[in-house]
């Protein structure tokens, strides 16, 4: 049986190699909240994470939204590349997804408005704001309100402070690089900070940085600039995006694509994960199977309609996948070029080894730690 989710995608890179990637099944990123001593570094929690989903099959598998600098965290319990002391750790996680044959990318990000909030675990308040005698710190967003009604007042960054937040991911993305990462995904969704200045649900601001597309865009051009600067041309740079907010006065795909299509096209970025949603209470959002499969379809239709194909970026899609069949429907359809799985390599670290055992490949090719040979995928 022919099969797309196990055949091998290149990211494409400035250089012109491109990184190979084994197969089109990424691990998206995913928020753990395990840093012990809530100084950014990783820990045994995260190897044994991320190791396990590289040993499952993954072709890609993805560090979790990793703080440019320290108030960009959205809990305490986050991932930080904004310091030198956090890369050898980093490079543990690396090294051991690298020895299960797999690339490793990692998701830079800040929070802005929606940081200091609760981690996501069994019993916490998430979602709100930590009060400042709780280990709670100052939030920036592109505006001064709260982000979100759950959360307390931004400030918003003057000019020369967002200066200093593009640096701050230039800088991590440097460290990313001396971690050995293969790629970067940048942060640009869920409704942190770049997405804060992206939507106008968010962003009232009448400087540079805001009114038209090309204001709310310019802090993510600078960031793409400014990262593409420091990153090695022999590897990809990604953009994790929300393609639409799902309320009429909110961003909306056709906007997304457009920045996403220049930015492809400049060759600054070669691959595109589409998500959506993370500005309002998601009441509106019709969440199922694939939901947000379409939204991948019009960035990769937008993106082949000025001739860039997979050739110029990847697309990948992400949200309720949760079976073979489905994937590979996707793929075959050409709706997308690679899926993110989420909840479902929770689930089953092993997701990607089974899900290649019923698109039946051949058993000898099965994408699983050789350890792990003699299981009945
Ligand atoms: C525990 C958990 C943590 C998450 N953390 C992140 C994150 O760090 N960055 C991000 O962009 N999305 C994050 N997400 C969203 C997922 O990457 C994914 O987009 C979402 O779960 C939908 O895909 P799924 O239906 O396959 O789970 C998280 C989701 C979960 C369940």
């Amino acid at each position: 049986m022919s099969h797309l989710l196990f055949t091998p995608v290149t990211l494409p890179t400035p250089d012109g190699h491109g990184l190979a990637v084994g197969n089109r099944a990424f691990v998206a990123p995913m928020c753990q909240y395990s840093v012990d001593d809530l100084d950014g570094v990783p820990t045994d929690w995260h190897l044994s994470h991320l190791g396990a989903l590289a040993a499952g099959g993954f072709g890609l598998v993805v560090a979790e939204a990793t703080a440019v600098e320290a108030r960009g965290r959205i809990s305490p319990k986050d991932l930080g590349l904004w310091d030198a002391g956090q890369v050898a750790p980093h490079a543990r996680l690396v090294d051991f997804i690298h020895g299960q044959g797999r690339a490793a990318g990692v998701q830079l990000g800040h929070a802005g408005g929606k940081a200091s909030t609760w981690p996501m675990l069994p019993g916490s308040d998430d979602g709100t704001t930590i009060p400042a005698d709780q280990g709670g710190w100052p939030t920036v967003s592109a505006d001064d309100a709260p982000v979100m009604p759950s959360m307390a007042a931004a400030g918003a960054l003057t000019e020369a402070q967002i200066a200093e937040v593009v640096d701050a991911f230039a800088g991590a993305a440097r460290r990313a690089d001396d971690a050995g990462y293969d790629v970067v995904q940048l942060h640009a969704a869920h409704g942190y900070l770049i997405h804060q200045f992206l939507s106008p649900l968010t962003n009232h601001r009448t400087d540079g940085y805001g009114g038209d597309l090309a204001g709310r865009s310019r802090l993510l051009r600078e960031v793409v600039a400014a990262v593409r600067e420091v990153w090695p041309d022999s590897k990809p740079l990604g953009i994790r995006v929300s393609a639409t907010d799902w309320v009429d006065d909110g961003l909306h795909v056709g906007e997304v694509a457009e920045v996403l299509r220049d930015l492809v096209a400049a060759g600054q970025v070669s691959w595109i994960d589409v998500s959506t949603g993370g500005l309002t209470d998601g009441s509106t959002i019709p969440v199922g199977p694939g939901y947000q499969v379409p939204l991948a379809q019009e960035v990769t239709r937008t993106l082949a309609d000025a001739g860039l194909g997979e050739d110029a970026a990847v697309v990948s899609t992400v949200g309720v996948i949760v079976d073979a069949t489905q994937a590979e429907t996707i793929l075959a359809t050409g709706q997308a070029h690679a899926v993110s799985i989420g909840r479902a390599a929770l689930v089953n670290p092993h997701w990607a080894a089974v899900a290649a055992s019923q698109l039946r490949v051949p058993r000898a090719e099965l994408p699983h730690a050789p350890q792990y040979f003699r299981a009945n995928f």
